[in-house]
This record gives C-alpha cells, sequence and structure tokens, in this order.
C-alpha cells in the first residue's frame, strides 16, 4: 500500500513540476524577444524567474509544459475620437520595437497576438511564416507597416489571420504578388483585412478568397474596394459573416452575391448605396444580422416579407428612406414569429405615423427613430414591446400624449429618449404626458432623455421612482413644481449627465452636495433661488446655473469644489460681492460667464493663472477699476466681454498675446486713451470689436483694416476724430461670405449688441451680422467711397458725427443694407440715385445735413416716412410736401416740427438662424456614456468650442 502511495506521490510530483516550469530554450527565447521590445509601461515585468509559463500573457500547454499562447494584445484601444490623455495612455502601454526571430524556437506556438501595439512602421518579421504550429495570428493596429510578407501564405493551419486597422488607416501594402500567398492558407476561417488598399486588386480579391474553403468570416471594412467583380464561379459556400462596410459600393450588385445564402451577417455600413432597397436581397434567407446604415436608400422602408423571417438586427439608420414602417411591419408578419431585436431606422425621413401593428414585435428589445420626422400620436401598443431595453424616439415631432399604456408592459426598459431638439423652448410643445401623478411604471431607467416635450407641471411620483438613473435630461419640459429632495440626493450620488435646464423649478436646492461621478450638471434656465449651492464633485467639468434668481455671493472656494470644471456659467443672476480669486485656480476653466448679475469691485488679478481661458464673460455688472494688466498673459482668448460695467483706465496693453481673439466687447464702461494697435497687428481674427461708449479718444487705427474677419465695428458714442479710414474696404468679411469652424465659439450663449439705442438680444446668428456703427464721435471729413465695396454690410452708422461731402455715388452696392443712418452730419450734394436699389432697406434716416435736391424715388424709399429727411432745408420732392422745380431745387421750405425725435427707436432688426450643431449634440448626449473617449471627444468639441483646429486657423 505505502509502495503505491509512494509512486503515486512521485508520479504526481514529477507532474506537477513539468506543470510548472517551462522548457529552458523557450524561457531564454522569450527573454530574448523581451530584450527588443520597447515597453515603457512595464507590461513585461512579469517575465523575471524561471516558470515562463506564469509570465503575463504566456501560456504552455498543460502536459508538455511548452509555450503555446502568445497574447500581448495592448488593453487600450484606438478609438477614433479618442482624446490626447487617451492616445497617450494607448501610446504609454504600447509594446514596439523589434520582433526578435528567437520567437522561432517556440516550436509549438499555434496562437500569437500583438495587435494594438505600436510598431512603428516596422515590416512584419518574414519569419512568422516559418511558425508553423499557428493557428491564430493577430498583428491588427500594432502599426506594423510595408508591404505583407507572402510568407504568411506558409502557414497551413493557420485558422485565424486578423491583419485589419482598427483606425482604418493600414500602414500595410499588398506585396507585389498581390493577394495570392493567401490563396495558400487552406485552413483559414477568419479573415480580416481592415484598412488595406484593395482597389489595386482588381477581381482578384474575390478569387483569393473564394480559394478559401472554409472561410466563414471575412471582414473587408475600409479597403477602397470600388464594386463587387462580375460573375465567376464565386461559391464562398461557408461564409457566414460579410463585412465590407466603409467601402464605395454601389447597386447593383452582382448575381453571385445572392446567392450568398448561407449568410447570417452582412455588414454594408458607409459604403454609397442608393435608390430603392432592392428585392434580390430577399435571397438571403439566412440573414440574422442586416447592416445598410449610412448608405442613401431611399424610398420605402423594405418590406422584410417572409424570407427575412430569421433576422435580429436591422440597422437602416443614416438613409433617405421615407414613408413609414407600415410596410416594413407588414412584411414581418407573414412570419410564424418575430424575432426581430433590434431595429434602427434613426436618421432618415421617416414622416408618417408609427403604425399600432409596432406591438408585434414581442421580440424587440432595442428601437431606435431618432432624428426622422415622425408625427402623430405614438400608439399605445408600443406597451406591449415587453422585451424593450432601449427606445429612442427623440428628434421627432410628435403630437398627442404618453400614457401609461404606452408603458404598460415595459418593464425590463433601461433607456427612454424622447422629443425634439428646438433652440427655441418658447414654442408650444406637442407632445404630453398625460400620466397620473400617482403612477408607477413598470421600469426602472438607467437614462432618460425627454426634452422639449411636456412632462410638468409636477414633478410626479413616476420621475421620483426613478432612483438608478445615471443620466438624466429633463429639458424644456414644462416642470414648474421644486425638486423631491430624496430623490434629487439618490441622483446626485450616482448621476454621470443631470440636466433640467429651462423648465420653471423653483425652491431652493439643497446646499450640500457631492457629485461623485457626474460631469456635466445644468441646471440653467429655472427659478431657483437662494444662495448659489455649495456642491462639490471631482469629475465636473460643466456646472450651469444661468438664468435663475440665484443671489448673494460666489462661493470663495468653487476651485476646491470642482477640480476639474472646464465651463461655469452663473451668467443671469442676482450674484453679489466680488469675484473670488480662487476662480482663477481652475486650470482647466475654458468658459467662464458671470454676465447680468451684479457683481462688483475689481476683476481678479490673478488672472493670469488660467491658462486655457476661451470665453471670459463679465458684462452687465458693476465691476470697477481697471482691467489687470495680467489679464492676456496666457493668450488663449477668444472672446472678452467685459461691457456695461464701470471699468476704467485705458484697455490694457497685455492683451496683445491674445492673438486667437475673436469678440472684444468692452462697450459701456468708462475706458480711457486710445485704440491700441495690438487690435489690428496680433489679434487679426477678431470678427466683433465693440466699443461702444466708452472715453476713448484719438483717430481710428488705420491697423482695423487688417481685421479680414470683422463683421461688426461699433465704436460709436466715444470721441474719436480724424476721418473714416479709407482702407476699411480690406475688411473682406464685409465684402465676402465667410463661414467656418471658428465660428462654432459664437455657439456661446446668447450675444448681446446694441444698435440704435436698443439692445438686442440674439443667438448663435451673429456671425452672419455685418455692421459698422461709428455714431457719436468727433468725426469728420468725407465718407470714403470705399464704403459702397462693403457689400455684405447690414447696418451702417454714422450718425452724430462732422461728416461733410457727398454721400457715396454707389452706396446702392450695399445691397444687403438694412438700416443706415447718416444722420447729424454735415453731408451735403444730392442724394444719389443708387440709393433707390436698397430693397431690405427698413430703416434710413438722413435728417439734419445739407442735403439737397430730388429725393430719389423707389423701391423701399416709397415706403419710408418723411421724417428721415426733415432738417435738410434743400430737399425736395416725394415724401415731402416740398415739390422740385425742373432744376431739382425745392420750390418753398417748409421746415416741418420734428414730433417723431425718437421715432428710429423702432426694432429694425431680427435675426433667426438656427445652426445645425444642437442637433448634434443631442444624439451625442444619447451615447455619452458609452465610451470614455466619447465623452472627452464631447466636451472638446463642445466645451473647449474653440478647439485646437480652430486655434490652427
Ligand atoms: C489541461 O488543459 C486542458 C485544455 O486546456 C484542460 O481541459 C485540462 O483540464 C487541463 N489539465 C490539467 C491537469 O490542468
Ligand atoms: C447561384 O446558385 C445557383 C444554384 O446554387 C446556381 O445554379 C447559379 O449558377 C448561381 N448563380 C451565380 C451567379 O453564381
Ligand atoms: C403584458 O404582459 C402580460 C404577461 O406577459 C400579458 O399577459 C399581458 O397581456 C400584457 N399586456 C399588454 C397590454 O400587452
Ligand atoms: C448682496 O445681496 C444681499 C441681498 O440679496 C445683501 O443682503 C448683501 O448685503 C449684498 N452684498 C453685497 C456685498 O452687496
Ligand atoms: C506675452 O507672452 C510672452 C511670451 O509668452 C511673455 O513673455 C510676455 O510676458 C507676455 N506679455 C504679457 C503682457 O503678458
Amino acid at each position: 500500500m505505502a509502495h503505491y502511495l509512494l509512486l503515486w506521490f512521485l508520479a504526481s510530483s514529477y507532474l506537477h513540476a513539468s506543470v510548472n516550469s517551462c522548457i529552458d530554450e523557450e524561457r531564454r527565447a522569450l527573454l530574448t524577444f523581451k530584450e527588443d521590445v520597447t515597453d515603457p509601461s512595464g507590461r513585461l515585468s512579469s517575465w523575471v524567474g524561471f516558470d515562463c509559463c506564469q509570465w503575463k500573457g504566456i501560456s504552455c500547454n498543460n502536459i508538455t509544459g511548452r509555450v503555446e499562447m502568445m497574447n500581448l494584445q495592448n488593453a487600450y484601444m484606438y478609438t477614433l475620437s479618442a482624446f490626447d490623455g487617451e492616445w497617450d495612455e494607448m501610446e504609454y502601454s504600447s509594446l514596439g520595437g523589434k520582433v526578435n526571430p528567437s520567437l522561432l524556437s517556440l516550436k509549438h506556438l499555434n496562437y500569437l497576438d500583438l495587435s494594438r501595439n505600436d510598431f512603428r512602421g516596422i515590416s512584419i518579421p518574414e519569419f512568422f511564416g516559418q511558425l508553423k504550429s499557428l493557428r491564430y495570428l493577430n498583428l491588427s493596429s500594432a502599426s506594423f507597416g510595408g508591404e505583407i510578407p507572402p510568407h504568411l501564405g506558409n502557414l497551413p493551419n493557420l485558422n485565424y489571420l486578423d491583419l485589419g486597422e482598427e483606425s482604418d488607416y493600414s500602414l500595410l501594402e499588398l506585396p507585389s504578388e498581390n493577394l495570392n500567398w493567401l490563396s495558400r492558407l487552406s485552413s483559414l476561417k477568419y479573415l480580416n483585412l481592415k484598412g488595406l488598399d484593395l482597389s489595386n486588386t482588381g477581381v482578384n480579391w474575390l478569387n483569393v478568397v473564394n480559394m478559401l474553403p472554409f472561410l466563414v468570416e471575412l471582414h473587408l471594412s475600409s479597403c477602397q474596394i470600388q464594386s463587387l467583380p462580375p460573375p465567376g464561379n464565386i461559391s464562398l459556400a461557408s461564409l457566414l459573416i460579410l463585412d465590407v462596410s466603409f467601402n464605395d459600393l454601389k447597386f447593383p450588385f452582382p448575381e453571385w452575391f445572392f446567392n450568398l445564402t448561407n449568410l447570417r451577417k452582412l455588414d454594408l455600413r458607409g459604403n454609397s448605396l442608393s435608390g430603392p432597397f432592392p428585392i434580390e436581397f430577399e435571397s438571403l434567407k439566412s440573414l440574422e444580422h442586416l447592416d445598410l446604415s449610412f448608405n442613401s436608400l431611399k424610398g420605402q422602408v423594405p418590406k422584410l416579407r417572409g424570407s427575412f423571417c430569421n433576422l435580429k438586427i436591422l440597422n437602416l439608420a443614416q438613409n433617405q428612406f421615407d414613408g413609414g414602417i407600415q410596410e416594413l411591419l407588414g412584411g414581418l408578419s407573414s412570419c410564424p414569429n418575430s424575432v426581430l431585436e433590434s431595429l434602427d431606422l434613426s436618421s432618415n425621413m421617416l414622416n408618417s405615423q408609427l403604425p399600432a401593428s409596432l406591438g408585434m414585435l414581442r421580440n424587440l428589445k432595442f428601437l431606435t427613430l431618432y432624428n426622422n420626422n415622425m408625427n402623430g400620436s405614438i400608439p399605445e401598443s408600443l406597451g406591449q414591446l415587453s422585451q424593450l431595453v432601449h427606445l429612442d424616439l427623440s428628434l421627432n415631432p410628435w403630437e398627442g400624449f404618453l400614457t401609461e399604456s404606452h408603458f404598460i408592459n415595459l418593464t425590463r426598459l433601461k433607456y427612454f429618449a424622447v422629443g425634439r431638439v428646438d433652440p427655441n423652448p418658447i414654442l408650444p410643445i406637442p407632445l404630453t404626458f398625460n400620466v397620473s401623478y400617482d403612477w408607477v411604471p413598470p421600469f426602472m431607467l438607467h437614462k432618460i432623455n425627454i426634452g422639449y416635450c411636456k412632462v410638468g407641471p409636477a414633478f410626479g411620483v413616476w420621475l421620483q421612482s426613478q432612483t438608478k438613473l445615471l443620466f438624466v435630461k429633463l429639458r424644456a419640459t414644462g416642470i414648474s413644481d421644486s425638486i423631491p429632495e430624496d430623490w434629487f440626493l439618490k441622483i446626485s450620488s450616482q448621476a454621470q449627465y443631470l440636466d433640467l435646464s429651462y423648465n420653471q423649478i423653483h425652491g431652493k436646492l439643497p446646499l450640500q452636495l457631492k457629485f461623485s461621478y457626474a460631469l456635466i450638471l445644468d441646471l440653467s434656465h429655472n427659478q431657483f433661488h437662494g444662495p448659489l449651492p455649495l456642491w462639490s464633485g471631482d469629475n465636473v467639468v460643466r456646472f450651469k446655473l444661468e438664468m435663475n434668481s440665484f443671489s448673494g455671493p460666489i462661493p470663495w472656494n468653487l476651485d476646491q469644489k470642482f477640480p476639474k470644471l472646464e465651463s461655469l456659467y452663473l451668467a443671469e443672476n442676482h450674484l453679489n460681492g466680488t469675484i473670488p480669486p480662487s476662480i482663477c485656480n481652475m486650470r482647466n476653466l475654458l468658459v467662464l460667464s458671470l454676465r447680468s448679475n451684479q457683481l462688483s469691485g475689481e476683476f481678479p488679478r490673478e488672472w493670469s493663472l488660467l491658462p486655457n481661458i476661451l470665453i471670459l464673460d463679465a458684462a452687465y455688472n458693476n465691476l470697477s477699476g481697471k482691467l489687470p494688466s495680467s489679464m492676456g498673459a496666457s493668450g488663449s482668448l477668444f472672446m472678452l466681454k467685459m461691457n456695461n460695467n464701470n471699468l476704467e483706465g485705458e484697455i490694457p496693453l497685455s492683451l496683445e498675446n491674445c492673438t486667437s481673439l475673436r469678440n472684444i466687447d468692452l462697450g459701456d464702461n468708462k475706458f480711457t486713451g486710445k485704440i491700441p494697435s495690438w487690435i489690428g497687428l496680433n489679434a487679426s481674427f477678431v470678427s466683433i470689436l465693440r466699443l461702444r461708449s466708452n472715453f476713448l479718444s484719438g483717430h481710428i487705427p488705420q491697423e482695423l483694416c487688417n481685421l479680414e474677419n470683422l463683421h461688426i465695428l461699433d465704436l460709436a458714442l466715444n470721441s474719436f476724430s480724424g476721418t473714416i479710414p479709407k482702407c476699411l474696404n480690406n475688411v473682406t468679411a464685409l465684402k465676402v461670405s465667410y463661414y467656418s469652424a471658428y465660428n462654432i465659439y459664437l455657439e456661446y450663449d446668447q450675444q448681446t449688441t446694441v444698435m440704435k439705442g436698443r439692445e438686442l438680444q440674439y443667438n448663435t446668428s451673429l456671425m452672419f451680422v455685418k455692421s459698422i456703427d461709428l455714431s457719436a464721435n468727433n468725426l469728420e471729413g468725407e465718407i470714403p467711397e470705399e464704403i459702397s465695396s462693403l457689400v455684405l454690410l447690414h447696418n451702417l452708422n454714422l450718425s452724430m458725427n462732422q461728416l461733410r461731402g457727398d454721400i457715396p455715388l454707389e452706396i446702392g452696392k450695399l445691397v444687403q443694407l438694412e438700416n443706415l443712418d447718416l444722420s447729424h452730419n454735415q453731408l451735403s450734394g444730392q442724394i444719389p440715385q443708387s440709393l433707390s436699389h436698397l430693397t431690405f432697406l427698413s430703416y434710413l434716416n438722413l435728417s439734419y445735413n445739407n442735403l439737397s435736391g430730388r429725393i430719389p424715388l423707389g423701391n423701399q424709399l416709397q415706403t419710408l416716412p418723411e421724417s428721415i429727411y426733415e432738417g435738410n432745408p434743400l430737399l425736395c420732392g416725394f415724401p415731402l410736401s416740398i415739390a422740385c422745380l425742373e432744376g431739382g431745387n425745392p420750390t418753398t421750405k417748409d421746415p416741418k416740427d420734428n414730433d417723431n425725435e425718437d421715432g428710429h427707436d423702432e426694432l429694425w432688426f431680427f435675426v433667426s438662424m438656427a445652426l445645425g450643431f444642437i442637433v448634434g449634440f443631442w444624439s451625442v448626449c444619447g451615447t455619452l456614456f458609452l465610451k470614455k473617449s466619447w465623452r472627452h471627444a464631447y466636451f472638446q468639441w463642445f466645451d473647449a468650442i474653440k478647439d485646437k483646429a480652430m486655434l490652427r486657423l
């Protein structure tokens, strides 16, 4: 007995030993490999000691102890929108350097994965072709470059070959023998060549893959394939998955394609498919997953007749399908039962109602109709989709009501989005939630995204019951309740995104809350009052409380509460006290908006600490003293709005470092001195320069003419003297329509400008306004003739100066002009006939000059009142009651009393232009929390506003 025991003991310890130790030769081979590899993050640091089978990424056969697997894939993945930090992480943990042929000693290696590393364009080693045991080879996204060695064709056992490139941009090229090496890989089941340029292979690629009898999965995404080759003897009998997304394929497809009747998954995303959905697809009867998104398909959403009864996933997003989905549902109704689990019709042009037969899609888990034009009411049968997890009905102009029945069986729903994007929340809301106050829904959502859709006035129990929310967007939902405190407490502890903006939520906010996960907090445009809450959040980048009734001071330690804050919006409240200098410790700050409060005192001197600030808006406060000379040290500013304060002193010279400035508004202060020449010399992108109503003097500098992008020049109500620079006609923005990415910064909320003594607020459209206002100065000399070349000008106000001479003869070239005020000068001569060409002119004032002769007739001039000519005794003709003599001189003098001096104080100007990026915002929010990199990309885009692209402009 003891004998046996001993034997057993020996045997098992022998086995044990063999399991745990690797072959010495293989261990040394691995160490040699390690020596040649760069590994900044120390991923191979476990490669020490004798037992290489325990090393990270290495697996051995548990009987022979031979190394069989090497998995050195980098955990960080490339994503299209990866932002800098993420790139860094990915770079850092990448392996690189050389691949030592010592690997040839691993005779039993059957699995080699070097994907997602960075070998900086070195060639794939030829010796890989001698690793005869290889069954799995993954070199994707590893930045191997140059020609693929045809030696890879010598791997008879290879089942799996991935040479794809996630970023779509492969450094690899086909070898001169083209794809023939591939045809020798007769065991291949999986092939991925994503990103490789196959455009020169012609028919060959197809013939080659056709020779792989066991091929199950083929990925040829982004391979620049122009067309599918014409008939041949194509069988591809074992192919189940075909991915030819992001190529340039067009219909019609050759006949053989529709013979691929075994296909389970077909991905045709992002090609150039147009026209109606070809009926031939119906022969692909085994399809479970069909993706035709991002094409230009038109017409009815395809009727999926009996042949598509296996379809589980159908993606038709981003096409131009119109009509409704009745057809689709009608077709599916012929199947014994619908197995459809996912239906994506987002971003098409669907424009009819949602049919009640929707309820028959009993297995539907994912439904998105986002961004269409579907109208009418949403059918109650929606409530029967008991498997539904993700429901996105947003961005459609629905009408009618959502009732409890709409949700009755939606027990699994986690994501719900409905509503539309509407930059004007004042418009009536046509879709209304009509549920009882006490209703407790069957679902427990993780994300709710409701915008411009009536949910309120009460903050109902159904909302309060949603205590697992991570993403909350209830924007413009008509809620005029207070926030239930328990719910808010719960949400604050878990939410990543919280947007309750554009409601009428009132009451005070809990003063102390910690938002551990939140990135965005937006409670703007409500009726909260009381002091600003002292919340904190380590991850919060965007904090918006603007347009409420908060009062009292700005907390002195916001910098400690929100260490990562990038944008702070406190505008339009009743905040008072001084701006705490600690704000300048928020080193990530890009946007600081304090507009329209009662803040007083000086602007903090520590300003220079903010290295990245783009937008500073402290307009409409009671700030006094000088602007700090440190302002501008960081040089990043795009927008500086300090208008309507009590600031004094000169415009700081230090701002000359702000070469990115686009918008300077220092109007309505007490600034003195001259316009600094840096404005035209260094800050050459300035498009809005508003210095109105200060005590500035001196000449209008010639340098302003360098501002190619200038749209608005408002120097009115100062003491400028000298003449109007003739060179103003260099300002191309007033001549050539100019539109580019940098204008996105104008997305920054409400812009204000003052024209005609009346303040007008308008949104993002400021970029289209072209205006020059030099009124109420001491300017003299003539109006330069050159001004008539600024053909995009909408507003020209030169009134209340001492200008002489004639009105430029060609003023009629300013065909966009809506407002022209030359009153209260000493202009003489005749009114140019060309003035009658100005068909948009709605305000004209020529009063109080020395103009003479016949008033021109025609177009708009006919409709303008008489008062616009008064104070010019030598004028005659309609609309004056003074007839002209033959020579064009008036018959009598008839000085009319000026009863309507401020008749010009009328609203003359209105611009409304909705910009597309609001739409983009909505779509991004939906997916914001799917991917870290997306989130960052989003903030980059939305918060950084300018973005680096613009800085490079
Ligand atoms: C060895 O590996 C095989 C396959 O991985 C596994 O099925 C088996 O249980 C393992 N044997 C031992 C002794 O760990
Ligand atoms: C399609 O398949 C059928 C039968 O399997 C065959 O007769 C026909 O020739 C094939 N057509 C093409 C274009 O390959
Ligand atoms: C809801 O689901 C239950 C159980 O699955 C079913 O009996 C009931 O008929 C469904 N109600 C509706 C309105 O679909
Ligand atoms: C700020 O406003 C409050 C009233 O809202 C007032 O009591 C307080 O004195 C003000 N503080 C300053 C510095 O003006
Ligand atoms: C402007 O920038 C330069 C270089 O970055 C710096 O040396 C200088 O001090 C800055 N000027 C002002 C006034 O901040």
